[in-house]
């Protein structure tokens, strides 16, 4: 069975990185939801996924330049749907209150590929380890630093490696870390790489993938799990392909 993660939440009815694209999830029947977290100026763990706030709500600045209250009065909904002016920036404890009355699972991805926000992966293990949801739970992260980080604080913490273009190496590195999978573009899937991970026993998840026709002829047995903004439209897509 292929695991499916909202991407951003089901971002293409809800504004991404909302709880409003975080509850569409699961009406669309998605396994888990994927979200970005950043750091504000006051060192609070917050969900959103652009260094600035500028595209995502009537806001402008750098995530980090701004506070937390100075985040939160944003709206993070209107952007992308009129109906949705009430949303905005969550917290990363927001979303974790809410995901633990559900049975979604999590993958929180500390954007750290620009700026490092020093601190972000204990704020983030601390956070995790209180709701109790650390089980539940890949961390994932562009930036390797960021993983080896939270792999010395967390000897057992589910880790993914996230890969871009750069693909090599990245068996390795997900060795190194004891990494669970792979969370890497589709062109991921036609490089040596690909076929290391599969000796390697290592498990791979596509993104974004939002019609299971850009798979391209990718069995969907060599994948584990695929990112959508599409949730519903996957879970009927991958239905039809068992009739
Ligand atoms: O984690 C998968 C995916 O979210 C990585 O890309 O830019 O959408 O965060 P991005
Ligand atoms: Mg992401």
């Amino acid at each position: 069975m292929t695991t499916l993660y909202a991407h951003r939440g089901a971002s293409r009815m809800c504004p991404e990185n909302t709880m409003a694209a975080f509850r569409q999830a699961v009406r669309e029947k998605a396994d888990g939801i994927e979200l970005d977290v950043q750091l504000s100026k006051d060192h609070k763990a917050v969900v959103i996924h652009d260094e600035a706030v500028d595209r995502t709500t009537n806001g402008t600045g750098e995530v980090k330049d701004l506070t937390l209250a100075e985040l939160k009065s944003l709206d993070a909904g209107s952007w992308q749907n009129a109906a949705c002016k009430e949303e905005t920036i969550p917290t990363l404890e927001e979303v974790l209150a809410w995901i633990k009355g559900t049975d979604m699972k999590l993958n929180v991805e500390l954007k750290t590929d620009v700026y490092p926000y020093e601190g972000i992966e204990q704020i983030v293990l601390e956070q995790l380890d209180r709701y109790g949801l650390k089980e539940r739970t890949v961390i994932s992260s562009f930036n390797p630093e960021t993983l080896k980080r939270v792999r010395q604080l967390d000897g057992t913490i589910r880790l993914a490696v996230l890969v871009w273009d750069e693909t090599k190496g990245m068996v390795k590195l997900a060795q190194k870390l004891k990494a669970e999978a792979i969370h890497a573009k589709k062109d991921f899937m036609f490089t040596k790489e690909a076929v290391k991970a599969a000796q390697a026993g290592i498990p791979i998840r596509l993104y974004t993938i939002n019609d299971l026709s850009e798979l391209d002829g990718i069995s969907l047995s060599s994948i584990e799990g695929i990112f959508t903004d599409e949730p519903a439209k996957l879970r009927k897509e991958l239905a039809a392909m068992l009739l």
